[in-house]
């Protein structure tokens, strides 16, 4: 028996999040595999390639690891460019395969969750002018509408996009993702058709499938100000209004707020059954001058965080307390559709893990009403535009040969999913260090 044990509700999902382009592998009419191609695009010149080979039927053995060690859920994502290759024309075979997999989960007992849009645009639609074109809103709705009709049977859960908010930063200021622009006037207006297709699609499911549940994953990163300065504290405000809020709002009431611009767009008010929330760290922020494209913020980790691997992701387990306190002020269910951390070695997961699904615990026992957890991710997937450097599995990936590598933090997440819970049993085998911390003596 163990001394202390924190017990989620009754149903609670636990499962992993994966997209189709990072796992599916072969996808070679989207925007991400001409990106791929273009020299200094993607970190050490690599590409997707095969991925973890899902395309190729590697889903089924995956599934098995992801259901034989006690989950109960998986999110994942259709390939709008595999569906429909060409404006006029669905693939049936493609959709075939998605009801085949959906099956597959089905018979795995891990209730899907589908991403509609998870960065990827078809080719044609890219020649069109993509997220640019104000038409494109009404296309992804025909899209969403024929996967919704041909799936409908095995899924109830809908995500309509995935991180709008981080695909219009990093493809329209950043430039990290495709199509590599940096101009805030742009990102503006492909927010707005983003808010526009959300809309369009949610009211299209809602048609074809009365009893869906439909929302956005919203990529939420805490915006901490770096010191009690009131330009320090105006920065990281405005950031986190425009990266954290801008599409939860915009899905709650119709209007778009950007700086001191408002569009409003009628058909998006009420579109939201549940909140979608990928949180995976905290910045400092404080205020210079020379960052406009930031909105004057420059931000950096606590100095004294810990980081994952590659520097990228600082392990900040109260931003995650903050991210849902955040979601819940909107009054839907949440789900945490992606929680993760690159750990190639595995020395900071299981960590990670701890820390956060406390934060979880903490929060659903606060009225908070969340219903599930997807970790990122299943198996070691392609990381945009870092390439293969990040490894996000619980399950390693070697590329060359496709093997899979259980990773330590395989057994733990099983422990938890399978006990609905976090014991100071497991604590103590999987992360002695976090003890005094999560259950005190
Ligand atoms: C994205 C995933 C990505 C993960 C880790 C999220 O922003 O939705 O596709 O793999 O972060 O980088």
């Amino acid at each position: 028996m163990a001394k202390a044990i924190v017990q989620f509700p009754k149903g609670f999902l636990w499962g992993t999040a994966t997209a189709a382009h990072q796992v599916e592998g072969n996808n070679t009419n989207n925007n991400w595999s001409a990106w791929e191609k273009e020299p200094g695009r993607i970190m050490h010149g690599q590409s997707a390639g095969v991925a973890c080979d899902w395309w190729g039927g590697r889903w089924k053995e995956d599934l098995d690891r992801a259901a034989e060690t006690g989950q109960n859920a998986h999110r994942f994502s259709v390939e709008w460019s595999r569906i429909q290759p060409e404006p006029g024309k669905w693939d049936e075979n493609a959709i075939e395969r998605y009801r085949t997999i959906l099956r597959g989960m089905h018979d795995r007992n891990l209730r899907p969750m589908v991403t509609l849009h998870h960065f990827t645009d078809p080719l044609w639609l890219v020649e069109m002018g993509g997220w640019e074109n104000p038409e494109t809103p009404a296309f992804f709705a025909k899209y969403v509408e024929k996967v919704v009709a041909s799936l409908k049977e095995y899924v109830t859960e809908w995500v309509t996009i995935n991180e709008p908010n981080v695909y219009s930063y990093s493809g329209y200021v950043s430039g990290d993702f495709p199509p590599g622009k940096k101009d805030m006037g742009t990102a503006f207006s492909v927010m707005v058709n983003l808010v526009k297709g959300h809309a369009l699609a949610y009211h299209g499911i809602h048609n074809v499938q009365p009893e869906a549940k439909v929302g956005l994953a919203i990529n939420y990163r805490s915006f901490y100000p770096a010191s009690k300065s009131p330009l320090d504290i105006f920065v990281a405000k405005t950031q986190s209004a425009i990266f954290n809020d801008l599409f939860p709002k915009a899905a709650v009431d119709g209007k778009v707020r950007f700086l001191f611009k408002t569009v409003t767009i009628p058909e998006a008010k009420n579109t939201q059954d549940f909140i979608g929330l990928n949180y995976y760290t905290r910045d400092m922020v404080s205020f210079d001058i020379t960052k406009p494209n930031t909105l004057f913020g420059r931000s950096f980790y606590r100095p004294e965080a810990e980081l994952s691997s590659t520097g990228f992701i600082a392990n900040e387990p109260d931003g995650f307390t903050e991210a849902i306190k955040w979601a819940n002020r909107f009054g839907y269910p949440i789900y945490i559709t992606e929680n993760g951390v690159e750990d190639e070695k595995d020395t900071l997961r299981p960590k990670y893990l701890a820390y956060h699904i406390h934060k979880l615990w903490h929060m659903v026992n606060f009225n908070s009403n969340i219903k599930g957890y997807f970790h990122w991710s299943l198996v070691d997937n392609f990381e945009w535009e870092r390439g293969w450097t990040q490894r996000f599995g619980l399950w390693g990936l070697d590329t060359e040969t496709q093997q899979r590598i259980r990773r330590g933090s395989v057994d733990f997440y099983a422990e938890i999913c399978r006990q609905n819970g976090l014991s100071s049993e497991m604590i103590e085998k999987y992360c002695p260090d976090a003890i005094q911390n999560i259950f005190p003596d």
